[in-house]
């Protein structure tokens, strides 16, 4: 893509899309600027992909045809706010900023503003990221498409209704932590039953991996794929029986009730 690529901000966030966009070849370093207001940590990052170091805020918002907000939530507004005369109207803002409502953006950028919300999660920081995409009305179906695909160069996207967002917060954004925790919880089991705590670890992170890829892959529902590890009468059935036993599947529900139920919560404050 020909496009200038802007970024406010660039931390943990800001430079795993950064290395994504460069590292697939679409967006040659070149065409990027970013600020950050450590001038060493922006000299570092165009030592290390020879990106162009901006002076200002002001001087990125100025010369980006799509521009991220790459800061943290609580300073997103006041630095929206601060670039946004040096915008052009054609622009395309992408805000990453969590629990920040395309229209509290529209309030601070203008209700005639390109604005893009998206959701990505940790797993983008090892190119495995799941990110949610949200346009405004105003952003074009090329401008759409950019973005998902700068998004699914350092994992995968889709675009989703704004009215889905405690969804994606729920299934994707907090969702690394319980699967970290059901990680944690096979590997203490594997201690338990002698195996050493590091290849633990990498027995139930691998496992966990491989089986989200069967679902991503085969298309196979599932509880199929469940049923196809279990021979009767076999090690496997006995293991799930305790699962439902003790509440499995429904404790993640209701973690997940809550947690969606939360996220709405804070968005409304
Ligand atoms: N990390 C995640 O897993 C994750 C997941 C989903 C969404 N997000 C969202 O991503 C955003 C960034 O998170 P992060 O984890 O990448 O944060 P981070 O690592 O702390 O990075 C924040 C960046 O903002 C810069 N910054 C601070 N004050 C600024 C200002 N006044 N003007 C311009 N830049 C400024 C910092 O620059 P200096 O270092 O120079 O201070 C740094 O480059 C957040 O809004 C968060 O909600 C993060």
């Amino acid at each position: 893509m020909d496009k200038k690529i802007g970024f406010i901000g660039c931390g943990n966030m800001g430079q795993a899309i950064l290395e994504g966009m460069i590292a697939s070849g679409q967006v040659v370093p070149g065409n990027i600027w970013v600020y950050t207001p450590s001038p060493d940590k922006v000299e570092a990052l165009r030592e290390k992909f020879a990106i162009n170091a901006a002076e200002s805020a002001q001087q990125v918002a100025q010369v980006a045809d799509i521009l991220f907000g790459a800061v943290k939530p609580n300073i997103m507004l006041k630095v929206m706010s601060e670039v946004n005369s040096s915008l052009n109207k054609d622009t395309v803002v992408i805000s990453i900023a969590a629990g920040i409502t395309l229209e509290t953006l529209a309030k601070v950028l203008g209700h005639d503003r390109k604005i893009i919300r998206a959701m990505p999660n940790t797993p983008a920081l090892v190119n495995a990221g799941m990110t949610s995409v949200t346009p405004n009305s105003l952003v074009t179906a090329e401008d759409i498409s950019d973005a998902v695909n700068i998004f699914r160069s350092f994992g995968y996207a889709e675009v989703v209704n704004e009215s889905l967002i405690h969804s994606v917060v729920g299934v994707s954004g907090s969702a690394p932590a319980y699967v970290f925790m059901f990680i944690e919880a096979m590997a203490d089991a594997a201690v338990l039953g002698g195996m050493p705590r590091q290849q633990a670890y990498r027995f139930a992170a691998q496992t966990l991996m491989g089986s989200a890829k069967m679902v991503l892959e085969t298309d196979v529902h599932p509880g199929e794929l469940k049923d196809k590890v279990c021979s009767p009468g076999g090690t496997t059935i006995e293991a799930v029986r305790v699962l439902e036993e003790k509440g499995f599947r429904s404790a993640v529900i209701e973690a997940m009730v809550k947690c969606m139920a939360k996220s709405e919560l804070l968005s409304k404050s």
